[in-house]
């Protein structure tokens, strides 16, 4: 994909709007994770050393309307600390709103060192809905717009796509790596090509899971999913998560059934908040009263021994319940070792998986995305709408 990127433009005096996906956790009004903000830096320092006055945009959650826990204060704290330990010299000016006559004064009458952030973008209901006049408004506080929010590229919303109409736009530092780091995925993988889908039901990821079916030499399955494959193949799940209709994963057995790899040995309990009898079985004999709650031990040598000859490896979602300490060993144990394959392209994407590889150190992967939806989306091999605005 050949992406118009910010590398080679002069933004000297330049007013840029750039949407960020600063969509963060938040817990008593801090910021939990600040891995999206800390990963929208290089590009402020490239756009700040460019010379351009930057504006800032994203949404936080789904508000319908305004909601105060939902605004961006706490981002904007995480952001000025960030930019002052990377000795990038820029105030943040918060605004409550993020259009306006007003915020276009304070914009324009701005000095060298200051750096706006506009209020969650949700607050107005013309955003999801990609409103004209909405994103027209918005361009009207720059005079060019830079995407660099990976995780909502595939959003058609007036930030992420409607905006473009109005200004020259821009592929960011960020947008720029994920495509790269991605696209061998969807093109022409190194292989032999695996893939580790970890999810509770299918319908959150089946146009993915069914690209990577296809693609993939082999595809893993961790996660409450397996017990869907497993009573889709009429063995005993105990009381474990499944699908009520087996239609879907039938078709994929059917479809695709020398590449589906499943556990073999099962982590049951009886109960998932507080386990009082915690067992490995074998997969042919879960109990009828237990919960499967984690891959077993032998899985764990099946998963590895899979992925030994791998030349491409991709993994999205945890292969147990990786909230719990008790039921995370599994993800922990296959993250450890993935960490340690060097001689394979490795790519790891949604929140949870990249919770889960950080302890491991994430510059021992290739890639590690910063999209949840939107790097499922990136798997299903389309060109999504926040991506196609960018291409030259
Ligand atoms: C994400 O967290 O995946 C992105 O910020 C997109 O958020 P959304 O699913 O609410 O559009």
């Amino acid at each position: 994909m050949n992406l118009k990127t910010i590398q080679n433009e002069d933004f000297t005096n330049k007013r840029v709007i750039v949407r960020v996906d600063y969509n963060v956790p938040l817990k008593n009004n801090e910021v939990k994770d600040n891995t999206r903000i800390k990963r929208s830096l290089d590009t402020i320092k490239l756009l700040n050393q460019k010379g351009a006055k930057i504006i800032l945009m994203s949404h936080l959650g789904r508000p319908k309307g305004i909601d105060e826990s939902l605004r961006l204060n706490p981002v904007k704290e995480e952001l000025q600390k960030l930019l002052n330990e990377s000795n990038i010299n820029l105030t943040v000016i918060k605004f409550d709103d993020c259009i306006g006559e007003d915020i276009k004064n304070r914009i324009n009458n701005s000095n060298e060192k200051e750096i706006f952030l506009l209020e969650n973008l949700r607050f107005h209901k013309e955003e999801k809905e990609n409103d004209d006049n909405f994103a027209k408004q918005l361009s009207e506080l720059a005079d060019c717009y830079v995407s660099d929010a990976f995780g909502t590229v595939h959003r058609a919303h007036a930030s992420t796509q409607g905006i473009s109409k109005y200004i020259p736009s821009f592929a960011g530092l960020l947008v720029e790596a994920e495509v790269k780091g991605l696209s061998p995925l969807v093109e022409e993988p190194n292989r032999p090509f695996v893939a580790i889908i970890g999810c509770a039901k299918i319908k959150d990821k089946l146009n993915a899971v069914k690209f990577l079916l296809q693609k993939a030499d082999k595809v893993i399955f961790g996660g409450a999913i397996v017990f869907s494959f497993f009573k889709a193949n009429g063995l005993e799940i105990g009381k474990s998560i499944c699908e009520e209709d087996l239609t879907e994963i039938k078709q994929l057995i059917a479809d695709y059934g020398n590449k589906i790899v499943l556990p073999t040995d099962i982590v049951v309990a009886d109960n998932i908040e507080s386990p009082t009898k915690i067992q490995t079985v074998n997969f042919e004999q879960m109990p009828s009263d237990l919960i499967g709650v984690d891959v077993g031990e032998q899985s764990i040598i099946l998963f590895k021994e899979t992925i030994k000859e791998a030349k491409t490896i991709c993994w999205n979602g945890p292969l147990g319940i990786f909230e719990k300490e008790e039921f995370a060993k599994g993800t922990n144990e296959f993250a450890k070792y993935l960490a340690t394959k060097k001689d394979a392209y490795t790519v790891i994407g949604g929140g949870d998986t990249v919770s889960a590889v950080k302890p491991q150190g994430v510059e021992n992967f290739t890639h590690v995305s910063t999209g949840g939806g939107a790097f499922l989306e990136f798997l299903e091999g389309k060109v999504l709408p926040g991506i196609e605005i960018l291409l030259k």
